[in-house]
């Protein structure tokens, strides 16, 4: 009887056997890596070139956070402030601080500061504050008491179920118009009316796919 079969396939059944678990394993190992970037972790939070503090500037001094972040009511995003924002006052105040070395430095090269991104959706998810912030959604149900943080740090998963919690029901963080979004105080819980702060019309926000995925 003709051979069909060469001797050496016999070899081929235990070559997958050991192969297979390998290249499986390799794959799980790859997804698994480059799919969990730390950046959408809660509790992530980057050192900073500069001490910054919010629990200072936000929370002792007072500052709105719309003084740096002023973009927020207009933008998709919420501009992190330029050197200039900081130098408005410290070219007065702490002028020899080492902690504002960095920002002295780019303020004469006119270098920005390399901020490090704390809050970041993969590319493929849509998001706009100017929306949320006009719906009456204020900065704290997204991140936390921020004036109380020295360092910013995530405090909510960012997670498509974590939107679509919100989206389905979203009265208990709207807040009443005469209550400002960046006012860190007001309790998520008491919200009420899910009506759109300006207009008066029904709050609509995207359970459907293409909402978030454009
Ligand atoms: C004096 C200017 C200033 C004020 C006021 C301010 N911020 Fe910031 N904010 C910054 C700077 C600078 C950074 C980047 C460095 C950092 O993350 O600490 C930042 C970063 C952030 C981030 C993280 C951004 C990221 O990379 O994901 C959030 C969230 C934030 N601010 C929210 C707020 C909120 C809420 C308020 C009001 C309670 C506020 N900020 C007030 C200057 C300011
Ligand atoms: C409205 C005024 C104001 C603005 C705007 C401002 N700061 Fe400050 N900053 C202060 C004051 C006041 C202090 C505290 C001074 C003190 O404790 O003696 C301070 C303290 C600091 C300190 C600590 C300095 C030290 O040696 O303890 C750092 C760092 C700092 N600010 C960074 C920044 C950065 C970065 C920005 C811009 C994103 C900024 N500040 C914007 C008023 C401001
Ligand atoms: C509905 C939730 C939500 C609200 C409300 C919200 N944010 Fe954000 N914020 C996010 C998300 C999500 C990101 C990450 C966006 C991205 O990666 O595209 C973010 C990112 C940021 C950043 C980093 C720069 C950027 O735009 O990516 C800053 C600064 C910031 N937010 C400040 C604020 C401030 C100040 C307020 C209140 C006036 C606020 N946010 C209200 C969800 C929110
Ligand atoms: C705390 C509540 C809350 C959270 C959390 C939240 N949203 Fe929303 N979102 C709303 C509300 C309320 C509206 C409706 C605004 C309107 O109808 O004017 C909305 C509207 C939207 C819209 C429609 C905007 C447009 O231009 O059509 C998008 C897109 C959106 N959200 C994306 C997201 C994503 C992505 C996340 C998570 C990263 C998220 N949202 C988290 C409350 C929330
Ligand atoms: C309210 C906004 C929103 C809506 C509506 C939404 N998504 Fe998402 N989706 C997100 C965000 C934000 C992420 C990123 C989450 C993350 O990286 O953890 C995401 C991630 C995903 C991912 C990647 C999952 C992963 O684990 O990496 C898929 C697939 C996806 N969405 C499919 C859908 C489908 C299908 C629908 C409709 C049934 C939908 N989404 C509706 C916001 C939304």
């Amino acid at each position: 009887m003709a051979v069909i079969f060469p001797r050496w396939t016999n070899l081929i059944p235990l070559g997958l056997a050991v192969a297979g678990p390998v290249v499986l394993g390799t794959v799980v190992f790859a997804v698994w890596y480059w799919n969990s970037p730390s950046f959408l972790e809660v509790g992530y939070s980057p050192a900073q070139p500069v001490p910054f503090s919010h629990k200072l500037h936000a929370g002792d001094l007072g500052l709105d956070c719309r003084y740096c972040h002023n973009t927020v009511e207009r933008g998709a995003a919420a501009a992190v402030p330029p050197t200039a924002t900081c130098m408005n006052c410290h070219t007065k105040v702490q002028t020899e601080s080492p902690k504002l070395a960095k920002i002295r430095e780019s303020w004469e090269t006119g270098k920005a500061v390399e901020w490090v991104r704390v809050h970041m959706l993969p590319d493929y998810a849509f998001f706009n504050h100017s929306v949320h912030v006009a719906a009456g959604i204020g900065c704290s149900s997204c991140h936390g008491r921020v004036d109380q943080m020295a360092v910013v740090s995530q405090v909510e998963p960012l997670s498509m179920s974590w939107c679509l919690d919100c989206h389905r029901n979203p009265a208990p963080h709207v807040r009443p118009a005469n209550v400002a979004v960046t006012d860190m105080a007001w309790e998520v819980g008491s919200g009420t009316a899910a009506k759109a702060r300006g207009d008066g019309r029904d709050l609509v926000p995207p359970e459907h796919c293409s909402g978030c995925h454009r």
